[in-house]
């Protein structure tokens, strides 16, 4: 990693929703890793932030699946609007891309109140996290993405102000200090994790809702491919887009990038109609085999089976041997090739599956395990 994260770059304390980066921004941002490169990537590339805008759910209506947390936060918006009052402080937790950061522009549109958006990196000094909650208007939604990397000190400042709309300050040092309680206007706090597990006990504790994200099945993603579609003016089947669901991982933000790389290479090498064997075509040019998987994936199921024969290979071991570094293996491959039970974790390290042994096309030996992991709690 080099230098500020994307988010760090993007997510400006002051950034207003909807504002793009800049380009200079986008330049910085653009020399993270290589993992921007992946069509796979479930973390958002910079090229991705400037074309999901527009694809962006803007309505709960608009938002597919995940039907049992749009059945509650319908009636959590609906009881607040009720009241005449700011929605109660809501937590999203999921995977990366699932529609998270779009939830909280809807809870903004659906009640009708402004979104002021920043991340938990970016507000380093207590000082950045006053200075917007005191810019708030009533009713606003404050979005704080990846709010389990808010700092210590900021945290604090966050507590009184969720639970009372007061923020506290200290004035002067030593002796003399002395602090004063300010009334903040009320807003509703809206969190983003990809991580629940790291999340403060005593954070999590003040938000009223915790809404968890699952990755989407294979019709969910086919209705959000034909959503995206539409808007982008892609001419596509029902079939063709089932083929993209199918690849992209349970993961709306795939979905939609397989979209557009598919509907390129309709255009370069086709009349331009994503049909069921233009996308598959397309999406194997671009390396995108039939489970979803990429040349890496696909080359760690590899050293899994072939290299070390189906014995348990260690994190760091089976990194090396794909040449990627150990926490990427472990945060952007491994949670779909478990889910997918391609592989198990075992005390003494990874093993590949029997389902991983076929689509390698070899055949296992005696012993090995005919399923994955558990599929949940993977973050
Ligand atoms: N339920 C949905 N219906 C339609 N489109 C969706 C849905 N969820 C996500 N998307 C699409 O996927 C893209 C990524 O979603 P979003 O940025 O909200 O994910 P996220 O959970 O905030 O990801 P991250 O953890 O990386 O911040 C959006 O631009 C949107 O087009
Ligand atoms: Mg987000």
């Amino acid at each position: 990693m080099t230098g500020r994260t994307r988010r760090e770059v993007l997510a400006d304390p002051t950034v207003r929703a909807g504002e793009a980066p800049s380009t200079e921004d986008a330049d910085e941002a653009g020399g993270v890793g290589d993992r921007g490169h992946r069509a796979v990537d479930p973390v958002a590339a910079v090229a991705d932030d400037l074309d999901e805008a527009g694809l962006r759910p803007r309505r709960l209506a608009e938002f597919v699946g995940q039907p049992e947390l749009v059945e509650h936060l319908e009636i959590v918006l609906e009881a607040a609007r009720g009241r005449h009052q700011p929605v109660d402080h809501l937590l999203f937790a999921g995977p990366p891309g699932l529609g998270k950061t779009s939830l909280s522009g809807i809870v903004a549109a659906e009640m009708g109140v402004g979104l002021r958006v920043t991340s938990g990196p970016v507000l380093v000094r207590a000082g950045d996290l006053a200075a917007l909650l005191t810019d708030l208007q009533e009713g606003d939604v404050l979005f704080i993405d990846e709010i389990h990397r808010l700092h210590r000190a900021v945290e604090e400042v966050l507590y009184p102000a969720m639970e009372d709309a007061k923020l506290d300050i200290v004035i002067g040092k030593g002796p003399t200090a002395r602090s004063i309680r300010l009334d903040l206007p009320r807003f509703t706090l809206v969190g983003a994790t990809t991580r629940t597990g790291l999340v403060a006990g005593p954070l999590r504790d003040r938000f009223g809702f915790v809404g968890r994200l699952d990755l989407y099945g294979p019709e969910e993603l086919q209705a959000i491919v034909l959503r995206s579609a539409k808007i982008l003016g892609v001419r596509i089947d029902a079939e063709g887009a089932r083929r993209i669901a199918e690849r992209s991982r349970g993961t709306p933000r795939i979905a939609n990038r397989l979209l557009r790389r598919v509907r390129d290479f309709a255009e370069v090498r086709g009349d331009g109609v994503v049909t069921a064997a233009v996308a598959s075509e397309g999406l194997g040019v671009f390396g995108v085999d039939e489970l979803g998987l990429d040349k890496l994936d696909r080359s760690i199921l590899e050293a899994l089976c072939l290299r070390f024969s189906g014995q348990p290979v260690g994190l760091t071991t089976l990194a090396q041997c794909v040449g990627e570094e150990p926490d990427t293996v472990e945060d952007a491959y491994e949670p779909y090739l478990l889910q997918q039970g391609l592989i198990q974790r075992t005390p003494r390290g990874r093993v590949a599956t029997a389902r991983a042994w076929a689509h390698v096309g070899a055949t296992a030996p005696p012993g090995i395990p005919t399923a994955g992991g558990p599929a949940a709690n993977l973050f």
